[in-house]
């Protein structure tokens, strides 16, 4: 039978290859703030801000609501920029979807963690499920809180939400305040045939995924039985590590002309913050789930996506 499924800041980085995933086989609603004429016209997106617990309630009531995918927030960089506000609404939108399912028809929520939760402590170069967080970012504070919050509502069985921390997710949408956001403007650069002035240094490794790999993880993570999970705050994950230097070369070994300035800025220090490699061992175990896209694959299909829009 159909589920339905609620996506909350479906305009997003994610939102929009969630709906072309889930609307496959469920019947999906998806909402933000941000309702641009295209995207109701492609997804009858609807105006909802997850903000508002009341307005989250009626939505879960009238949709028959069973699972909710929760994306509305602020990325990394972004998020410095007005630290109280983003922290803010990270967890507040994800608190308010969390007391508007409890004693609904919502049987589980996805939330999106992020590499963001780890520090200096937690062993970058090879970074473990379960270590020492203490982020020095207000987004990986938030997804930190978050996380906590998850671990709660599991161990006590109040509800079933499930999570993964992402690394840099590459695809034919750019984010838009990121730090890893590098590696889809560079491919973004191409086409405009600008100079891409990069804001992290050349050699900086970090981990990323191909969105396809991503949305396909999640998913898979939404419909085992609860018993097969065994991890209740945030699942690593990881695909391939790359710096902007070795993608700028990808790039241009494949024939495109693409000219870099390396400029960092104050993302550098953020960058420097994250792991350059994950352990995600526990995910694929648990969701017998490998990606399918390795480094190159996923240049050739961004780049591929980007000249078909
Ligand atoms: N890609 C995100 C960012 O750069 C991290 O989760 O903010």
């Amino acid at each position: 039978m159909k589920k339905n499924i609620l996506i909350t800041g479906a305009s997003g980085q994610l939102g929009q290859f969630f709906i072309d995933k889930l609307v496959e086989k469920n019947n999906v609603i998806s909402t933000d703030i941000n309702v641009s004429p295209r995207l109701i016209k492609k997804y009858d997106l609807k105006f909802l801000d997850a903000l508002n617990e009341v307005k989250v309630r009626k939505f879960i009531e009238k949709y028959h609501i069973d699972e909710i995918y929760n994306f509305a927030s602020i990325l990394s960089a972004k998020a410095e920029k007005n630290p109280l506000k983003s922290f803010q609404l990270n967890t507040n939108c994800f608190l308010n979807v969390i007391k508007a399912s409890i004693s609904s028809s919502v049987k589980k929520i996805f939330w999106p963690s992020s590499i963001a939760v780890f520090s200096k402590e937690s062993n970058l170069n090879y970074v473990q499920q379960d270590v020492i967080m203490n982020p020095t970012t207000i987004y990986g504070a938030s997804k930190l809180a978050c996380e906590k919050v998850i671990n709660y509502f599991n161990i006590n069985g109040l509800l079933d939400i499930r999570s993964i921390r992402f690394p840099g997710i590459v695809s034919s949408s750019t984010p838009g305040g990121g730090t890893t956001d590098y590696i889809v403007e560079m491919i973004n650069n191409i086409k405009s045939k600008k100079k891409y002035i990069c804001p992290i240094s050349p050699n900086t490794i970090l981990p990323m995924m191909h969105v396809n790999d991503a949305v396909d993880a999640s998913v898979k993570l939404m419909s085992v039985p609860r018993k097969n999970i065994n991890i209740n705050n945030s699942y690593n994950i990881s695909s391939f590590e790359t710096t902007p230097y070795e993608w700028k070369n990808l790039i241009c070994q494949m024939g495109y002309n693409l000219e870099v300035d390396f400029q960092p800025d104050f993302r550098q220090k953020i960058a420097d913050s994250w792991p350059r490699k994950i352990d995600d061992e526990q995910i694929r175990k648990d969701l017998n789930w490998k990606p399918k896209f390795n480094k190159i694959k996923t240049l050739k299909s961004v780049i591929e996506d980007y000249s078909l829009t």
